[in-house]
């Protein structure tokens, strides 16, 4: 079975879980997107839910859709977020924003009494830092910012090379909230919730894509079937 039947198949999953009147957090990226779809015939079949998305391009996705949208300051808490990851590991800590909606991402998860996270088995590791590691950041001061995440790395061991996200324009790439991303070819993170405070205390870092015990639930979906890991 091809990868994106994998990921439609555990968008299917966290669907099952979505009731009448519950108010989702909508993620971003190809399995999130699959997610939405679902959500949106099930919609036009009478389901009434409202979603708040984690990026313009999933704002479009759900409009497009027929979802019923709206924002963090018209609702105060979320029943619910379904969204996809770049890495999960065992504790269901994850590595996001691979498609560079981490910022929002996060502040919808975090704003949500549970978080499904959907993906296929390859995003399933021992440990995460495989996948480069997004760290959103200010523009300005870039390279002193660069050196305090270089120095936050090395000191849980995690010593890499940072590459400054390009666009397809060939410039950087610039996030919804109008800020950079770097991403730290770590290969291996040993002490990932050490690292994620480390890297939250540096000024120029807006957030990063390191998200330690907000998932509650990861579906995935391989070859042998869909399994639940909570
Ligand atoms: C976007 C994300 C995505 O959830 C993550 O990149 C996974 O994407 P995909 O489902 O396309 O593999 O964090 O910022």
């Amino acid at each position: 079975m091809d990868k994106e039947n994998l990921k439609r198949q555990a968008a299917a999953r966290a669907l099952e879980e979505v009731r009448s009147g519950m108010r989702l957090g909508l993620g971003t990226g190809s399995t999130a997107k699959h997610f939405v779809e679902l959500l949106g015939e099930k919609v036009r079949g009478g389901l009434d839910v409202i979603g708040v998305p984690t990026s313009e391009v999933t704002r479009a996705d759900a409009e497009r859709c027929g979802i019923r949208l709206t924002t963090l300051d018209e609702i105060d808490h979320l029943d619910l977020t379904v969204d996809g990851a770049d890495e999960v590991d065992t504790r269901l800590d994850l590595i996001k924003g691979g498609g560079g909606a981490l910022l929002r991402e996060k502040i919808v998860a975090a704003a949500s009494d549970r978080m499904i996270v959907i993906a296929d088995e390859s995003k399933w590791v021992e440990r995460l830092g495989r996948f480069p590691l997004p760290v959103e950041v200010i523009p300005f001061g870039l390279a002193a910012t660069r050196r305090a995440i270089e120095k936050a790395c090395g000191d849980v061991g995690a010593a890499g090379e940072l590459k400054l996200r390009a666009g397809k324009d060939g410039h950087a790439f610039v996030t919804d909230g109008g800020h950079w991303i770097v991403d730290a070819h770590l290969g291996q993170i040993s002490d990932a919730p050490r690292l994620a405070q480390l890297l939250s205390a540096i000024p120029g870092v807006v957030e990063h894509g390191l998200f330690i015990g907000i998932a509650g639930t990861v579906v995935l979906a391989g070859a042998e079937g869909i399994r639940t890991v909570e």
